[in-house]
């Protein structure tokens, strides 16, 4: 499939370029970069919501699917975009949100106001609440003082859950789908799709947490199966990403089994979820082993059948460089080489390219984010350390364009604040510079353009007790590829029999791997 060469790049229309000097990015600003996207050389671009959408939770929270915020622009603007992303021989990919509305879409308008409305089933509501904790702090259900009853969000209160049992909510929902797709799109990222099948009595689950009866729920795969039917059959050249937190490798083998027509490749969590105990807000370092035992069986189970997405980041998460790194140029380089080199389709959030890291957070006031805020309202300022590790806010900084006080992102002021490290980090300056984390990015990506191993190759992992190094091997046909990237801040001598002679494709040789370094090999069998 074409998907398995390409390589994503996700953008979030707000943090992205703002093209109208109202301090937020939009379509106009997207439009005003395509180039420097070509010159990255990738090959999807997915767009976070643009949708309309009250903006409670940065666009996860729409109230017309069908029309595009204001914020960002218009459709004409849109229609634009996609012509111009086509026209440099790229596919745009949108996010599709449909676990939830907003509680502004009509469709909740109407379902919360009264019992007997014919939009009451759409969503979920009962008499009494149960006792599941949502993702953003607090109870999962909240009472509307209309009708006397609760409603399920399992996010904020302001995007309540669509009941998937409902048929119309389904047909209503393929039909968008099909109405986007016959306006050219390529396909969709789902956001957290593997809880749209609830287990319908919603019971209550030891410690508050719903998860058994919402993540893969009883038709989960009936329903996938289903929009597959209604809305992706008969149409070429498409891509689909299913983003799955609590996923198993079991499941993910149906997800993605061709044979099955699902999806065809799913987000797990596994891997960014290795340094966290029990709740995003607690962690300790990574273990290199953890990260290898993980990965490395995420690529066996899905060798045979079924295909993996390969992230370190998204607007989700805070950065990698941060985070698995030190913060060095080193660090993202070696951290960009381990992960495009796995087998599986590699997604790059904006600025990662550049080694964008998190941001020198040191007041609640400087956060945006819902789920930072609501964590901060129920934990107190002891939360604060927490928050500038973790929230969401670190991947949201605006893109660092150049060197200029907004970092050429808006002519305004920015939504959210700018990294100060702009000065450095930003694309201006990385484009002029071959030994930057940008072209290292682009050369990366070349390479799995160019070499099958890349793509195709079979995954052996190595050294797996080493807490440093993380090496594997990609063998396909004539061809094998040497892998080897240093998690530590320390020298490591490396045993390089049998490469001696290998070609080194990307880093650069020696007896020893420098602090953060990262290197390919590859070698010809006759
Ligand atoms: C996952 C999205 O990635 C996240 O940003 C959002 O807040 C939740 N789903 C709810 O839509």
């Amino acid at each position: 499939m074409w998907w398995q060469s390409a390589v994503v790049y996700q953008i979030y229309p707000r943090s992205f370029a703002d093209s109208d000097g109202d301090g937020v990015g939009d379509l106009g600003g997207i439009r005003s970069r395509l180039d420097y996207l070509a010159e990255l050389g990738v090959d999807v671009l997915w767009l976070s919501p643009i949708y309309r959408s009250p903006q409670d939770d940065n666009g996860y929270d729409i109230s017309d699917y069908r029309d595009i915020d204001p914020t960002f622009g218009t459709l004409e603007q849109f229609d634009a975009l996609l012509a111009d992303v086509h026209e440099r021989g790229m596919k745009l990919v949108m996010d599709l949100v449909v676990n939830h509305t907003s509680d502004e879409h009509p469709w909740f308008v109407e379902s919360r106001a009264s019992r007997d409305n014919p939009r009451r089933d759409w969503y979920w509501w009962r008499d009494e609440p149960t006792n599941w904790r949502s993702f953003f702090s607090g109870p999962t259900w909240e009472l509307d003082e209309t009708t006397g009853q609760y409603y399920l969000h399992l996010f904020s209160r302001t995007q309540p859950d669509l009941n998937w049992e409902n048929p119309e909510v389904r047909q209503a929902i393929y039909a968008m789908m099909r109405w986007w797709l016959d306006r050219g799109v390529d396909g969709f990222r789902m956001d957290v799709v593997n809880m749209l099948s609830k287990d319908p009595a919603l019971p209550d689950a030891p410690g508050g947490d719903g998860s058994p009866y919402y993540i893969s729920g009883p038709r989960i795969h009936e329903f996938m199966q289903e929009m597959h039917r209604e809305v992706f059959d008969g149409r070429d050249g498409l891509m689909t990403v299913g983003e799955m937190p609590g996923v198993t490798l079991e499941d993910a083998q149906l997800f993605t089994d061709p044979a099955r027509h699902e999806l065809d490749m799913v987000f797990q969590f596994e891997h960014v979820q290795l340094d966290q105990d029990g709740s995003k807000w607690n962690h300790h370092p990574l273990r290199l082993r953890d990260l290898k035992r993980s990965f490395g069986r995420w690529q066996a189970g899905l060798a045979e059948r079924g295909w993996n997405s390969l992230y370190w980041n998204n607007h989700d998460q805070p950065r990698i460089v941060s985070r698995f790194g030190d913060g060095s140029p080193e660090a993202a380089k070696m951290l960009g080489t381990v992960l495009h080199l796995h087998r599986g389709t590699p997604y790059v959030y904006q600025g990662e390219e550049l080694g964008m890291t998190n941001f020198p957070f040191t007041s609640i006031d400087e956060f945006r984010d819902i789920e930072s805020l609501n964590h901060y309202a129920e934990e107190g300022p002891s939360s604060l350390p927490a928050l500038r590790d973790r929230s969401r806010d670190n991947a949201r900084t605006p893109m660092q364009w150049d060197a200029s006080p907004n970092a050429g992102f808006t002519t305004g002021t920015p939504w959210l604040a700018v990294n100060p490290n702009h000065t450095e980090i930003n694309t201006e300056a990385q484009r002029a510079d071959p030994g930057s984390v940008f072209h290292h990015y682009r050369r990366l990506i070349e390479l799995r353009h160019t070499e099958p191993a890349v793509v195709h190759g079979s995954f052996s992992m190595l050294l797996e007790e080493d807490a440093r190094v993380y090496a594997f091997t990609r063998a396909h046909g004539g061809t094998e590829l040497l892998v080897l990237g240093n998690f530590s801040g320390e020298e490591v001598p490396i045993d390089l029999s049998g490469w001696e002679d290998a070609e080194v494709v990307i880093g650069s040789p020696g007896a020893a791997l420098g602090p953060w370094e990262g290197r390919v090999y590859r070698r010809y069998w006759r």
